[in-house]
């Protein structure tokens, strides 16, 4: 029997009502399979931790995680609490210390699922996108000084540097490499940021040469949202910087029907350090506790965690599952338009898996 060990991190608003219905579906899954197990850890830390201690996670806390196989992350953010105190207190303090450096996020219209683009129905659009997930403009370098007086400065200063550049690049080529298409494209904003972005614009055509079998082409981060919106079906792997990618990584979740949907993995691909799983929505305080949150991302996400540890059938057969429950428009939560609530789409997903014989 495979053992894989798993710290779960809820964290805030709806994250714990998620992240339950994944464990639920990822504990049937591993009961179908019959050749794993998860050991699953649970950690309390995020926004009420913060109230409690004045911290969102305890000192040494990303220590704890590096024994583990992976991270299944739910949401932070707290309508008192100031987000960059919630994020840089958690979320960002996992994934840059265990230089989770590529963040990775699949878009697709599942079936049953409607895309507000009127000439889109599925296959025109089929993306991942890699994120930059370790400097750039999350750098954290920068300051704020005179507080108050008419003198006041504030400043982010964007950090890309040649190892970060190139290897997230790289891995976007070889992700790109590894689809059907072989087809990447490299957002930038070399025009008018004359320094980092016309670096990045060299390292890729750096890293190209070694990729003679992957197409690919060049972008403007804005330009790139129109192409998005009007020629979907010419994208395939797309790689951009921390914050172009957290832009688009919004639109595109959009684009395929609910943020609700969309997953992301936070990779260490070299596996020195655990990785980490978390659906992209955020802790979305106007619904936390109605029992209404789309589980999808959650279980998506948990899809890409198997594949992580290995587990490639039990990863198919959950997203089979998660299909199967989306193409049913009776079961659909509130986000996509319908009536369902957590407990009737996670049943419907065990229920799936239950009745998979493959
Ligand atoms: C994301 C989110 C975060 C980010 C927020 C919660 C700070 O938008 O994962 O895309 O910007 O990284
Ligand atoms: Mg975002």
């Amino acid at each position: 029997m495979r053992i894989h060990k798993i710290a779960a991190i809820p964290g805030d608003g709806i994250g714990p009502e998620v992240i339950a219905a994944g464990l639920e579906a990822l504990e049937t899954c591993a009961q179908r399979d019959g050749g794993f197990a998860l050991k699953i850890e649970h950690f309390d830390w995020g926004s009420d931790y913060y109230k409690r201690y004045g911290v969102m996670m305890p000192d040494g806390g990303t220590d704890k995680l590096r024994p583990f196989d992976a991270i299944y992350f739910g949401a932070v953010g707290a309508p008192d609490i100031p987000d960059h105190i919630t994020l840089w207190g958690l979320r960002l303090a996992i994934c840059q210390p265990l230089d989770q450096y590529a963040n990775v996020r699949p878009t697709r219209i599942l079936p049953g699922i409607t895309s507000p683009l009127r000439h889109v129905t599925g296959p025109e659009l089929d993306w991942v996108i890699v994120r930059e997930n370790s400097e750039g403009e999350y750098a954290g370098v920068g300051g704020r000084v005179h507080k108050g007086l008419p003198e006041e400065v504030a400043t982010d200063v964007a950090i890309f540097t040649r190892s970060g550049v190139t290897r997230i690049i790289r891995f976007a080529f070889e992700l790109a490499r590894s689809r059907p298409r072989k087809l990447l494209t490299v957002v930038t904003k070399s025009n008018a940021q004359r320094h980092g972005m016309v670096m990045w614009d060299d390292m890729a055509a750096e890293v190209a040469r070694e990729f003679p079998d992957v197409t690919w082409d060049k972008m403007l981060v804005d330009s790139m949202t129109m192409r998005m919106t009007l020629r979907p079906e010419t994208l395939d792997t797309i790689v951009a910087t921390n914050l172009h990618a957290d832009i688009l990584s919004d639109l595109a979740a959009a684009l395929a029907g609910s943020l609700g949907i969309a997953p992301t993995a936070n990779l260490n691909p070299e596996r020195k350090t655990p990785s980490m799983f978390e659906p992209i929505h955020g802790s979305a305080f106007d619904i936390t506790g109605k029992g209404i949150a789309n589980p999808v991302g959650a279980f998506w996400t948990g899809v890409m965690m198997l594949e992580h540890l290995g587990e490639k059938a039990a990863a198919a057969r959950l997203m089979k599952a998660v299909e199967r429950v989306t193409a049913d428009p009776a079961l659909h939560t509130p986000d996509l338009g319908g009536k369902a609530t957590t407990r009737q789409v996670t049943d419907a997903v065990k229920r799936a898996l239950e009745g998979d014989n493959s």
